[in-house]
């Protein structure tokens, strides 16, 4: 018997379809168990504000496993961790605020937290779980770059998202004759440009586990081109892809801060420079987070859900649920923050990728 009363539950990092999915089995599953369920607003942020922690229950999750984003709200700023203080004059130091987390959630009478999130978030909830507060993990990302999972939920929707963009720009380039760039997210995985691109049949696909060599690419443009029935090609490139000779692309965000950006911008201006094709590049962007989650995200995502539940029932903390198709388990939280999951060079998706004859940069 355990003796759980009340649960709390957070979504933290990036928003990715299915978190309200999630949201809603640990609350549907915890009142089957009898147990209260208390909702974090914007990740760890509500604990410090007066009404940022709210009670969640059947009617509080009634119609939202369909729904993109997080009725609790998130943030990938503020880590606890690692938290900004600014002082009157104007400078700013960084303090360690995750024992301040572990009292006020006990002040709260939280005998367990559910903590939602990607690479950044739990790691935060593993240090917490190394406090003594017991936590269990869900893995989150649309970029599926967590480790010790086969999938995170809210990566095949971004991959449908993405490959009927690419769908969408074969007849425009077609009609125009052009190289059309395309830009899609992942930082040092490129788990959705390869899936994407190899189910939108993209002709060269960047991604950051292979740096690039232009003159590969411009080759196999013009191979495109020299072809009378297909004067156009179609070039997927991670945000984090990089050139063999060269580096990651930033951009500062209006906020001032830096993110990746222009590696499609760069890649488009190459080609064009060499090859002297007509070229447009566009940044599919935060389009891929949006919407709600397709059928096989919503699935996994109250699996997963459920799952953590039945892991906090049996005094599993410590743990992250995770895919191991055909089943869910537990794998160790610390396992799983410990590395970034990359593609693995000799995968079948990457095989598959240069048996159609698709450009992946390299030679
Ligand atoms: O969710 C992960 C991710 O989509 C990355 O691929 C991307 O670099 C990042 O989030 C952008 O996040 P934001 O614009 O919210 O800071």
């Amino acid at each position: 018997m355990s003796d759980i009363r009340r649960i709390a539950v957070n979504t933290g990092g990036g928003d990715a379809p299915g978190l309200n999915a999630v949201i809603r089995a640990v609350v549907l599953s915890a009142e089957q168990l009898g147990w209260e369920v208390v909702g974090i607003n914007d990740s760890y942020d509500g604990l410090f504000e007066d009404d940022g922690v709210v009670r969640l229950d059947r009617r509080s999750v009634r119609g939202i496993t369909h729904l993109g984003g997080t009725i609790l709200g998130t943030t990938n700023r503020g880590n606890p961790l690692n938290w900004p203080v600014e002082h009157p004059d104007g400078t700013v130091t960084y303090e360690d605020r995750s024992k301040r987390v572990v009292d006020l959630l006990r002040e709260h009478e939280v005998d367990a937290l559910v903590a939602i999130g990607g690479d950044g978030s739990l790691a935060i909830a593993q240090a917490l779980s190394e406090l003594g507060l017991p936590v269990v993990g869900v893995p989150k990302t649309i970029d599926n770059d967590l480790a010790s999972t086969t999938f995170t939920f809210g990566f095949t929707t971004a991959v449908e998202t993405a490959t009927d963009a690419i769908g969408k720009l074969h007849s425009t380039a077609e009609a125009h004759e052009r190289t059309m760039v395309v830009e899609l997210m992942g930082r040092t995985a490129g788990w959705i440009a390869m899936y994407a691109g190899v189910a939108g049949t993209a002709d060269v696909i960047l991604i950051p586990e292979i740096p690039y060599e232009i003159d590969a690419v411009c080759e196999k443009i013009e191979e495109r081109y020299s072809s009378k029935r297909s004067q156009f090609a179609i070039v997927v490139v991670a945000e984090g892809a990089y050139a063999a000779e060269g580096s990651m692309k930033y951009r500062e965000t209006a906020e001032g801060q830096q993110r990746l950006g222009g590696a499609g911008k760069f890649v488009s201006e190459q080609i064009h420079e060499r090859t002297g094709r007509e070229t447009r590049e566009l940044v599919l962007g935060h389009l891929q987070r949006g919407g709600g989650p397709n059928a096989y995200d919503r699935l996994l995502a109250l699996r997963f859900g459920a799952a953590a539940v039945r892991m906090v029932q049996e005094g599993r903390f410590g743990t992250m649920v995770a895919l191991d198709p055909p089943n869910v388990h537990a794998v160790p939280l610390k396992e799983a923050v410990a590395h970034i999951k990359t593609i693995p060079l000799d995968s079948d998706v990457i095989q598959t990728a240069r048996s159609l004859g698709i450009c992946l940069g390299d030679r």
